[in-house]
């Protein structure tokens, strides 16, 4: 059993349902035109930090990678920097906190970032040999 491949393998899971549900409320908020409330706020807050949870454990995972294997394929370095762009786009939404911004520009910028986040991610994935991009991974 791989544990930290287990983390990184289902955390991902977590990453994508954070990020569905950000963005239905992000665009239900910018369409609706809600005010920025504490569920909003609280999205905001939550999606970059599982991204940056799933960031940290993959680099931990390819420490051990290179510790055990003494190197790391190629693709995988895509996958690390691709995943690396990811959790720095993700972490921009930290600007916005304390900033004065108009509700319907916050849902927007919040929104936007969502979409580009899931979009590098899933050219991140991509990257990984094919075998493994959507597997439920058992330990086995
Ligand atoms: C949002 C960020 C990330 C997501 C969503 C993600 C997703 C994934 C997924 C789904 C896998 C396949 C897991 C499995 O074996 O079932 C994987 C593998 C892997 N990831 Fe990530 N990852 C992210 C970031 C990173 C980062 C930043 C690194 C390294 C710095 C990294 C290193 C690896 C490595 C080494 C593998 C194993 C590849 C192999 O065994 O061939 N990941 N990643």
């Amino acid at each position: 059993m791989d544990f930290l491949r287990l983390l990184h393998s289902w955390n991902r899971w977590l990453v994508l349902i954070v990020a569905i549900v950000a963005l239905v409320y992000f665009a239900l908020g910018l369409l609706q035109k809600r005010s920025w409330d504490k569920n909003a706020a609280l999205l905001a807050r939550v999606f970059p930090i599982i991204v940056n949870i799933q960031w940290l454990l993959g680099v931990l995972f390819l420490l051990q990678t290179w510790a055990q294997q003494g190197g790391v394929a190629p693709p995988i370095w895509g996958h690390a920097l691709t995943m690396t762009i990811a959790g720095g786009i993700a972490g921009m939404t930290a600007m916005w906190r304390k900033r004065e911004l108009p509700d319907d520009i916050r849902y927007r910028n919040h929104l936007l970032v969502v979409i580009v986040v899931l979009i590098v991610i899933f050219i991140g994935i991509t990257l990984l040999p094919a075998f493994i991009q959507w597997r439920f991974y058992t330990g086995t």
